[in-house]
């Protein structure tokens, strides 16, 4: 199985370079499911419905989010009917969260898990990544050895932890949310690939897909300041292409994937 991970995608721009660029890797590296990171779809902020259905028709297939899941209020109505979006699933109470932190997809004849964890370290409170991991895999587990998770998060010690945390038990722990790709792709000893972060997916003459004037005047003056995604420019497009076992579950091979837009040997 070969599984596509694109990283947080910021801004219709980013929306854009998904929709530019995911035909051609497809085409050049045939993998039967992609997955991407949602959480800045918005202006930076959130997802609409429009924007997860545009990216559904781009071909993506599932939809993760973030610290930003709740950004745009209208989420709250439509994450429980979308079965292809999910949210971290590491709430203090999940009782109440709306929408569900695992999905299951059908891959041909095989299945894949998809679960999305919220990081604590300089986070918030949320519960425990690991303990809240161990429960979903042994629920994953039960129907499939074919198991993802992206890993929201902002330390990159959260982060290596939980792919040794489940080394052997998942196919593959990638981290989203610093916006930068990490030269960090490995197979773990146990059959778990793994990435620090994926990276963004979106502007690229900017700071983490925003404009980089409002932020270098935030961190100048103090003032406040409204972040904002620029409408044109250069982008960028960050993924990584997992490699996974049809058998076994174990990840074969994980091969991180930049393409910018002025890089002309890609077509
Ligand atoms: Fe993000
Ligand atoms: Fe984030």
């Amino acid at each position: 199985m070969k599984v596509l991970f694109i990283g947080d995608i910021v801004g219709e721009l980013g929306v854009d370079t998904v929709k530019k660029w995911l035909p051609k890797l497809k085409e050049k590296y045939k993998p039967q499911v992609t997955v991407a990171n949602g959480e800045n779809a918005a202006g930076g902020r959130g997802i609409t419905e429009k924007l997860y259905k545009e990216l559904l028709q781009a071909g993506v297939d599932v939809v993760t989010m973030g610290n930003h899941t709740w950004d745009q209020r209208e989420i709250q109505d439509f994450i429980d009917r979308e079965k292809k979006l999910i949210r971290p699933a590491n709430y203090p109470d999940n009782r109440v969260t709306p929408g569900t932190g695992m999905t299951i997809v059908n891959v041909n004849q095989l299945k894949l898990a998809v679960i999305n964890l919220h990081g604590r370290v300089y986070m918030g409170d949320f519960e425990d990544p690991f303990r809240v991991a161990q429960e979903l895999v042994d629920q994953a587990r039960e129907v499939t050895p074919h198991i993802l998770i992206d890993f929201h998060a902002e330390a990159t010690s959260e982060k290596e932890a939980l792919g040794w945390y489940l080394d052997g038990q998942v196919s593959a722990v990638v981290g989203t949310h610093t916006h930068v790709q990490t030269n960090d792709a490995r197979v773990l000893p146990q059959g778990t690939a793994y990435q620090t972060d994926v990276g963004m997916t979106g502007f690229y003459d900017g700071v983490l897909g925003m404009k980089k004037e409002p932020i270098l005047r935030k961190f100048t003056t103090q003032l406040p300041n409204r972040f904002e995604v620029p409408e044109t420019g250069r982008t960028r497009l960050n993924a990584c292409l997992l490699t996974i076992s049809n058998t076994t579950g174990r990840a074969d091979k994980i091969q991180a994937i930049r393409i910018d837009d002025d890089m002309p040997w890609f077509e």
